[in-house]
């Protein structure tokens, strides 16, 4: 069985994607107990699970606020961690260094849908950048070391996740956990209404985190090269219809109202995913209302195990 390190296993990407190899590989997780901001760590760790496939799922992540909050903390973490685990595996004999990098990297007016092509056309939505310019800078680092030392790194830039194990809390949730989050508080205290960020008329793509597992498995198995390659639906919704549909999903009646004083982030976010299509045969299998039941279910059962 080949030896998988994935880093970021404690974390919502991390624990779906182990679940998911852990029948096929011999996975190894490490979280933080690993600092891999600290390039003696990552060169330990490399000597001590001696992987032969490193899945970089590592990061200082959030959503609006937290990237508001951390714009210094996330554009170095992101970009140290990634430098000493890319700079550390290109001396190692890997068959694959899968690196995930971001939607949060387009350009904030990139024509819709994202093509991989114009990922550097322009600067990204502004709370989002550091963290954005991070992981770009990562992904050209892969492409840049499979030029000059055959390195085999593949990229995959994958869309807004959405799942079990994601986080469910008001400062540093993605926007459907929290509106899971904010939904059900209501429905506990009998609110007649809940307030949500943003004018609600941007659009987003969400990817249930299983078919993320499923296409790092692909990029595994193909044989691809470090080119970025988009992995998400191809389809977007608003902010309101993802308001309204979870909103029905939980059986929630009360008012939406719209803080516009809020940011809304970037205005539209689409992939193009024929790239995985053609090089992975990868195509999203959980759509939108499969994913939201799995994951309202996953976080109703969290908290009555007491999680
Ligand atoms: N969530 C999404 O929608 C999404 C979308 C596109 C790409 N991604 C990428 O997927 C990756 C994982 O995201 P996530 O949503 O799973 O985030 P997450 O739940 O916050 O998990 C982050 C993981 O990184 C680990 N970590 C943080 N700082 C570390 C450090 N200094 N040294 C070692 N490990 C550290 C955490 O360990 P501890 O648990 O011990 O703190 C945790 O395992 C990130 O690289 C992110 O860019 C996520």
């Amino acid at each position: 069985m080949k030896k998988i390190l994935l880093t970021g296993a404690t974390g919502f990407v991390g624990k779906n994607v182990q679940k998911y190899l852990e029948n096929k590989y011999d996975v190894t997780g490490i979280g933080s107990e690993w600092d891999l901001r600290n390039a003696t760590k990552v060169s330990h760790a490399f000597d001590l699970f001696n992987p032969d496939i490193v899945i970089h799922a590592a990061g200082s992540v959030g959503g609006i606020g937290a990237n508001k909050d951390n714009p210094g903390k996330f554009l170095y973490d992101n970009l140290i961690m990634g430098t000493h685990m890319i700079q550390e595996a290109k001396s190692r004999n890997l068959s694959k260094f899968i690196m995930l990098g971001t939607v949060c990297s387009y350009p904030k007016f990139a024509s819709v849908p994202f093509k991989e092509e114009d990922i550097w056309l322009g600067y990204p939505e502004e709370t989002n950048a550091p963290y954005g310019i991070a992981k770009k800078t990562l992904m050209k680092m892969v492409e840049t070391y499979n030029e000059q030392y055959g390195f085999r790194g593949v990229n995959l830039i994958p869309v807004n996740m959405y799942g079990p194990h994601d986080h469910f809390n008001l400062t540093t949730s993605h926007v459907i956990p929290a509106l899971i989050l904010k939904i059900k508080t209501a429905i506990n205290n009998k609110h007649s209404s809940i307030t949500v960020w943003g004018s609600g008329s941007v659009s987003r793509e969400f990817l249930y985190v299983e078919d993320l597992a499923r296409a790092i498995e692909l990029s595994i198995e193909t044989n691809v090269g470090p080119s970025p390659i988009n992995i998400g639906t191809g389809s977007e919704i608003s902010i309101k219809d993802l308001v309204n549909l979870i909103a029905d999903l939980m059986g929630y009646q009360g008012k939406i109202i719209y803080d516009s004083s809020k940011p809304d982030g970037q205005p539209r976010r689409c992939l193009d995913t024929s790239k995985a299509k053609k090089l992975l045969g990868f195509e999203a299998k959980i759509g939108l209302e499969e994913g939201l039941k799995k994951t309202i279910k996953w976080y109703e059962e969290s908290i009555n195990n007491g999680n």
